[in-house]
C-alpha cells in the first residue's frame, strides 16, 4: 500500500508528508487496508477447517488495531494479564483469548480465570500446580494446552527461536506425555489441546512441518493413553519480506502443510503477529542533521532506538526511503537517532540520495514489534499513531507529553 505518486510517496491515498505536517513527525503510520488484507488472508486459509486466528498482540497493542482484528473476528494471543485487559477492552470475546507465557504471576492467573479466556498455555510443571490451585480456590476450572517445546532449530535469529532444546519455553518434549498424565489427575484442570511455537520471522515452511510432525507423534500417544485433545495450537512465526530479495510463504501454504499432518476433525488454532501487521505499519522519521565523521556519513533523524529497537536489538533490516523521489546523487550513509547509544541505527550503510535537513524518512515494515517494543528511554515521550483507511489519516495514539514521562512518580 505504498508508492510513489509522481514524487511523493503515499500510504494508501495519503501522501505521508501531509500527515507528517499534520500530527507531526516521528509518527508510526499504518495501512488499514493492508493489515485487513494480511487478516483475510489467514482467515481464507483456515475456511476449511474449524478454528481460530489468534492475533499475537505483543506484536502491536494499539486499542484500534486490536478493536478493528476483534470485529474481524479475530481472537488474541496474550502473554500477560495486561495483554489480556487490552483485548478485552478491545472488544475480543474471552472465549477467543489464550494465554501463553513462562512467567504466569498467581495475580495473572487469577484475572484469565475470573474473565473465563479460551485456556492457558502452561509451560512448567510447577505452572500447571500454580492453575491447578488457583482454579481450586476460585472454585472453577481451568482450561489447559501444554506448550511443547518441539526441540526444532528454525533458522531465524537466536534471539527470536523458542522451540530449539535448551530454550526457556514450553515443557521439553520427552516430559510431553508426564505433563499430560500429571495434569489428568488434577481437579481443576480440564486439558483441550496443545501447543507449539518455534520462533519468529521463520521464512522456510519446513521447521513448521517437522514441528507439526513432532506434535502429531505425541497426540498419537496421548490417544492411546486415553487422552483427547480438540485444539492443536501451532502458534505463529511466519515471517515478512523486510528485504527485496527475501521471499515469504503464504499462510495458505503453511497452513496446508500443517493440515496435511493431522486429522479432520480437530480445531486449530494459529498466533499469526509479525504476518498481520509487519508490513501494514511504517515508522515516518524526520531528518534533524547531517554530518561526516571518521570518512562516514550519518543522517541523523528523530526516531530513534527507543522508538525501534529492532535494528539494535536483533540487527534486524528496515528498509529506509525518503518520501521525496530526488535525483540528488546516492551516498553510502548510516541512520542513526538521537539516544547516547553507538548502538542507536536505523540502518547502517546504506545508499542513500543526499536527504535535506527538516524532509522525512520512512522506515518501511515497522508495524510489528515496533511501537509495542517502544519506551522511554533517554526520557523521550512515545511516539503518536496514525491508521490510514483510503484517503483518511485518523490519529490513534496521542504524541505523549513531558507531563507523561512523570507519570506515576511520587
Ligand atoms: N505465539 C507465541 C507464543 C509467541 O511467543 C509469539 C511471538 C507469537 C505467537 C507471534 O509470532 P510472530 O507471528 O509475530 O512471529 N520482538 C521480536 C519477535 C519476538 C517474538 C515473540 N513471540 C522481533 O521484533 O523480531
Amino acid at each position: 500500500m505504498l508508492r510513489f505518486r509522481r514524487n511523493d510517496l503515499y500510504i494508501e491515498r495519503v501522501k505521508l508528508s501531509d500527515i507528517a505536517k499534520r500530527y507531526g513527525a516521528s509518527i508510526y503510520i499504518y495501512s488499514k487496508n493492508q493489515l485487513v488484507k494480511n487478516f483475510e488472508s489467514y482467515k481464507r486459509a483456515l475456511v476449511l477447517r474449524d478454528g481460530l486466528i489468534c492475533f499475537a498482540c505483543k506484536t502491536n497493542s494499539n486499542g484500534t488495531i486490536l478493536k478493528l482484528l476483534a470485529k474481524l473476528g479475530a481472537g488474541a494471543d496474550t502473554t500477560s494479564g495486561g495483554e489480556i485487559y487490552r483485548c478485552l477492552k478491545a472488544g475480543f470475546n474471552p472465549s477467543r483469548i489464550v494465554y501463553a507465557g513462562v512467567g504466569k504471576t498467581a495475580e495473572e492467573i487469577k484475572y484469565a480465570l475470573k474473565n473465563k479466556i479460551l485456556m492457558f498455555n502452561v509451560e512448567s510443571f510447577e505452572e500447571l500446580d500454580a492453575i491447578d490451585k488457583i482454579a481450586g480456590k476460585l472454585k472453577v476450572r481451568a482450561n489447559i494446552s501444554f506448550r511443547i517445546n518441539p526441540h526444532v532449530d528454525p533458522d531465524t535469529h537466536s534471539h527470536i527461536v523458542t522451540g530449539k532444546k535448551g530454550t526457556k519455553f514450553g515443557i521439553p518434549y520427552e516430559d510431553a506425555i508426564k505433563a499430560y498424565l500429571i495434569a489428568k489427575q488434577k481437579k481443576n484442570i480440564v486439558i483441550v489441546g496443545i501447543h507449539s511455537h518455534i520462533g519468529s520471522q521463520i521464512l522456510d515452511i519446513a521447521p513448521f512441518k517437522l514441528a507439526a510432525q513432532k506434535i502429531k507423534k505425541i497426540i498419537d500417544s496421548l490417544e492411546k493413553n486415553g487422552i483427547k485433545l480438540e485444539y492443536i495450537n501451532c502458534g505463529g512465526g511466519l515471517g515478512i519480506e523486510y528485504k527485496r530479495d527475501q521471499k515469504a510463504p503464504s499462510p495458505k501454504q503453511i497452513m496446508s502443510e500443517i493440515f496435511g499432518v493431522f486429522d479432520k476433525n480437530k480445531k486449530f488454532i494459529f498466533e499469526p503477529g509479525r504476518s498481520i501487521i509487519g508490513n501494514a505499519g511504517h515508522l515516518l522519521a524526520r531528518v534533524l542533521y547531517r554530518k561526516v565523521s571518521g570518512g562516514k556519513s550519518f543522517l541523523i533523524t528523530d526516531a530513534g532506538m527507543n522508538d525501534l529497537i529492532r535494528p539494535a536489538l536483533y540487527e534486524a533490516y528496515h528498509e529506509i526511503t525518503p518520501v521525496k523521489k530526488t535525483n540528488a546523487k546516492k551516498v553510502k550513509t548510516d541512520v542513526v537517532g538521537p539516544i547516547c547509544e553507538s548502538g542507536d541505527f536505523m540502518g547502517r550503510d546504506r545508499m542513500l540520495p543526499v536527504i535535506e535537513q527538516g524532509d522525512y524518512i520512512l522506515i518501511t515494515c515497522a508495524g510489528a514489534y515496533g511501537a509495542s517494543m517502544s519506551s522511554q528511554y533517554n526520557s523521550r515521550p512515545l511516539l503518536p499513531e496514525v491508521l490510514v483507511d483510503g484517503n483518511k489519516a485518523v490519529l490513534i495514539r496521542k504524541r505523549a507529553t513531558y507531563e507523561d514521562l512523570l507519570l506515576n512518580e511520587i
